[in-house]
């Protein structure tokens, strides 16, 4: 593309190091709690294999494309998402209506990071308690009285998910290629190799073929269309799509790296991440006659009965945690970015500044999400309507960001990048030629917005 300015983040001494150093920090924001919490719950709580089955078709025809054009317009603008959209809007002549992809990114990012952190603040706590010994020949019922006595205590809630936020309001504010590269360089691929080893482990319970089959033979019949809307607004939230991360993180790609290829090698790992999770849970969760619908605590209550059951399972818990951790906070980190990415450009603060004040502001808000899990578990903020029955206020806010942020600035980044943008230099930017190029064009601008688009009448309308 013949841009004669270099963008901000475009010089050379702020770019990614390599390749793979994006791949990895990207895949880094991608896979997290998302993949191993949210992902086995909601199988679970939507029936299993219809929806599995839903999301995987919304990972290859929503998700990629997004992913694929989101990392291609932040790489353009090299920019907050914020900045970018301007300057893009104004160099594609385009309304300036398409800023709001900017602004719903960081407003998205700031809301999700709030209630994110709190669950980020269980696997804190789960890794000392699996260090501790605490779950050794606890049988299910204690290790769910474990976990109904950290949820009944707001003090400590809050307490670690503000121990949460200040991991990631350090690494932030260290910067993105110090603080984040080497994080995950070696974290991650740990993390996959952990994951094997519990499904093998699972492998062994008598149960393993019930879990497959119930993640994988699909009844329709159990899926409800907020539960097709879940899988769309789960396919965004597991590749960090939709709110401006990727575009956050695109920002700093090297021009040279082929955008495509790297999309897609995101995805797979991805998706065998939570794949591996609900494969290494499932078996737990039948073989112990627990309930798969058992909701945001499904994993800390089947995990632990494993590693309190297996040889060795005081370490393998403890490091089992500990990657999930860090898990969470490769992808927190990432949900911080753009909200400090806007306040340096546009409010003038230092990175660090930023950090310290977005962070703190997040953890405020977080306060919504640790009182729901106990003194207003019974508070149901729009439970007069009748969609909403029962939802708390985590419940409403990750229904606002997972299920209508992140699809609908999915909606708008395709089609801006399919319809607004001009044509010409896109392949090259993208890497991808020919006839793929069409095909990947016409699923773009067609299928992936009337995907987006068909869900979210037959929920509303
Ligand atoms: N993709 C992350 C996960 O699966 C969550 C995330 C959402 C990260 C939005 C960044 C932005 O855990």
């Amino acid at each position: 593309m013949s841009n004669q300015t270099v963008q901000p983040h475009q010089q050379a001494s702020s770019l990614w190091s390599s390749r793979l150093a994006f791949i990895l920090a990207a895949a880094g924001s991608a896979v997290g709690l998302g993949n191993i919490w949210k992902f086995p719950y909601i199988t679970g709580e939507n029936g299993g294999g219809a929806f599995v089955i839903v999301y995987l078709i919304c990972i290859a025809v929503i998700g990629v494309p997004v992913l694929i054009a989101e990392t291609m317009i932040g790489r353009r603008g090299g920019q907050s998402p914020v900045g970018t959209m301007r300057s893009l809007t104004e160099s594609e002549g385009v309304s300036r209506g398409w800023r709001a992809i900017g602004w719903n990114g960081v407003i998205a990012s700031f809301l999700v990071l709030s209630f994110y952190s709190v669950i980020g603040g269980w696997s804190l706590v789960y890794i000392g308690k699996a260090a501790a010994g605490a779950f050794v020949g606890a049988d299910a019922d204690a290790i769910g009285a474990q976990f109904g006595g950290l949820l009944g205590n707001p003090w400590e809630l809050l307490a670690w998910h503000g121990v949460f936020m200040a991991i990631v309001i350090f690494i932030v504010a260290k910067g993105i290629r110090s603080g984040l590269e080497r994080a995950v360089n070696l974290l991650m691929p740990l993390l996959f190799v952990l994951l094997i080893a519990m499904v093998i482990y699972a492998m062994n319970t008598d149960s393993f073929g019930r879990a497959v089959s119930f993640m994988f033979s699909p009844d329709f019949s159990k899926l409800t269309t907020q539960g097709v809307l879940t899988a769309l607004g789960h396919a965004a939230f597991t590749l960090s799509i939709g709110i401006g991360v990727i575009m956050a993180y695109g920002s700093y790609l090297p021009k040279r790296v082929n955008i495509a290829g790297t999309a897609m090698t995101i995805a797979v790992i991805d998706t065998s991440v939570a794949l591996l999770a609900g494969l290494a849970i499932f078996p737990l969760v039948f073989s112990n006659g627990l309930e798969p619908g058992a909701g945001p605590g499904l994993i800390f209550v089947t995990l632990p009965l494993a590693f309190g059951k297996m040889g060795g399972g005081i370490v393998f818990g403890a490091i089992f945690f500990t990657l999930l951790l860090v898990a969470a906070v490769t992808s927190a980190i990432s949900m911080l970015e753009p909200v400090v990415e806007w306040l340096e450009e546009h409010k003038g603060v230092s990175r660090v500044k930023g950090a310290l004040f977005g962070g703190l502001a997040i953890w405020f808000i977080g306060l919504g999400t640790v009182l729901s899990f106990n003194v207003w578990s019974d508070v149901h903020p729009l439970g007069f309507i009748g969609y909403f029955e029962g939802k708390t206020v985590f419940d409403l806010l990750d229904f606002l960001v997972s299920n209508l942020m992140m699809p609908l600035g999915g909606l708008a980044i395709a089609l801006f990048a399919g319809w607004a943008m001009k044509r010409e230099g896109l392949s090259d930017d993208i890497g991808l030629r020919g006839g793929i190029y069409t095909a990947f064009m016409a699923v773009l601008r067609y299928l992936t917005p009337a995907g987006i688009v068909v869900v979210f009448l037959y929920n509303f309308f």
